[in-house]
């Protein structure tokens, strides 16, 4: 949960806002956003890689407003597509503070990130050093690029979120010499400025064995580009990836000791092979937007299935969090409009959606004698909700407001039904 109080009647506060004035005004469901705490989290990750680049992962969530926040607070940021570079520029991202990622960008994409003038590309397959370096040659420019690496290291998260290991589509494998034919190839494009290398190894991770198992693999490839080839590269870049606090098990890790320990083995292997230290960069994303926020729905059906588990059904679902269907994800919530003395009653929080995995949270003790009308709030789904959101079932993707000192902002309004039918022109 951010930093929450409650009111004494058991209402709970973020921000300084009361949810059952944010529901009121803005409807449900609710994405409510901490912004002091989303800031406080993008200082506390730039404070700890100090002398190191922090990207923010627009991935997990881009909204304008999120965007100029992390780059008030000193960061940059990674978009993945051309829509996250759209959202980027709109927000007056200055361009070379962007860095571009995807495993398949097209041609527009990469023009309007050459043409904007990102500050780095992320290279990750042959096919895009041919198509980037055709579209450089016509704008008559040269584009700083990075390789993203794949260090074999399979990293303890779900598979659809692991991206280190040899089977699956990112990046150019350390282990096959595809990383050194990648290297060959960028040196050989005449419009291309290979600056550095890039390794990520996944998300939601709590162990940091892989990220120096990774860190140690891709600085030696470093030293191998510098002796093999006497060019010396003068970035680093270790992806994002760090595991937050969804339910009371999660121990999240410490960017502090994060920092210190990359760092640190960075500095050893570079000493050892003689070769000048890179400078580093991290790209979080969740550990910057998952914990601030929450979502605020009104219950509206409380469903006895006798003998089993109650059912509470809330105004929204696996469109606005899909992560629990998708990868098991789990989460915690409660009742935050009013306080209860009644006991607890194991429940299933469930959506509104026509199909039965539409399951937020699994195992939910809520007070037993919870009601329609009453608001439940979802703790740390700032990250990857609204970024994933669906109309499926044409709901209308929720609002999300910003709270802070007192005071609430919508920064991205609630879709209407008129948006909905606006693209459906046939
Ligand atoms: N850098 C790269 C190259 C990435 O692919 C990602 C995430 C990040 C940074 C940021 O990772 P983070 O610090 O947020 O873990 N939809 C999934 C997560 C997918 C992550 C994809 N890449 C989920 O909801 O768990």
């Amino acid at each position: 949960w951010p930093a929450t109080a409650r009111r004494e009647d058991g209402e709970l506060v973020v921000g300084g806002v009361g949810v059952r004035e944010l529901a009121d005004a803005h409807r449900t469901p609710l994405f409510v956003m901490d912004e002091e705490d989303f800031r406080a989290r993008a200082r506390d990750y730039a404070t700890a890689f100090a002398g190191s680049d922090v990207y923010y992962a627009g991935k997990a969530l881009l909204t304008k407003a999120v965007a100029r926040w992390v780059i008030e607070e000193g960061l940059k940021l990674d978009v993945c597509s051309g829509g996250e570079l759209a959202v980027a520029l709109a927000a007056g991202v200055p361009a070379e503070r962007i860095g571009m990622h995807g495993n398949n960008k097209s041609e527009r994409e990469l023009r309007r990130a050459a043409e904007a003038g990102v500050g780095r590309i992320i290279i990750d397959s042959l096919d895009e050093i041919e198509r980037l370096e055709a579209v450089a040659a016509d704008l008559d420019r040269t584009c700083a690029v990075l390789i993203r690496v794949t260090t074999g290291v399979e990293a303890h998260t779900h598979e659809f979120v692991a991206t280190a290991h040899d089977d699956q589509k990112f990046g150019f494998a350390l282990s096959t010499g595809a990383a050194a034919e990648a290297v060959r190839r960028v040196l050989a494009a005449p419009h291309l400025d290979l600056v550095g290398l890039h390794s990520h190894i996944g998300s939601q991770i709590f162990d940091t064995s892989g990220f120096e198992v990774a860190a140690r693999r891709v600085t030696r490839f470093l030293a191998d580009v510098h002796t093999d080839l006497g060019v010396t590269l003068a970035e680093l870049d270790l992806g994002g990836g760090l595991g937050i606090a969804y339910v009371s098990d999660d121990a999240p890790l410490d960017p502090k000791t994060i920092a210190d320990s990359l760092t640190s083995i960075v500095r050893r292997e570079c000493e050892e092979a003689g070769l000048p230290v890179p400078r580093l960069a991290v790209e979080p994303g969740r550990a910057i937007a998952g914990p601030p926020g929450i979502t605020v729905y009104e219950v509206g059906t409380v469903k006895d299935v006798e003998g089993i588990r109650t059912y509470v059904s809330v105004d929204g679902g696996m469109s606005d969090n899909i992560r629990t269907a998708l990868y098991g994800a789990q989460y915690t919530g409660r009742l935050v409009s009013r306080e209860s003395d009644a006991g607890p009653m194991l429940s299933r929080l469930v959506g509104k959606h026509c199909e039965s995995g539409d399951i937020i949270v699994h195992d939910l003790h809520l007070p037993a004698d919870l009601r329609p009308g009453d608001l439940v709030a979802v703790a740390a789904t700032g990250a990857y909700c609204l970024s994933m959101a669906s109309n499926y079932n044409h709901l209308p993707r929720p609002a999300m407001v910003a709270v802070r000192d007192g005071a609430a902002r919508v920064i991205v309004r609630r879709e209407t039904e008129e948006d909905l039918l606006r693209l459906d022109v046939g």
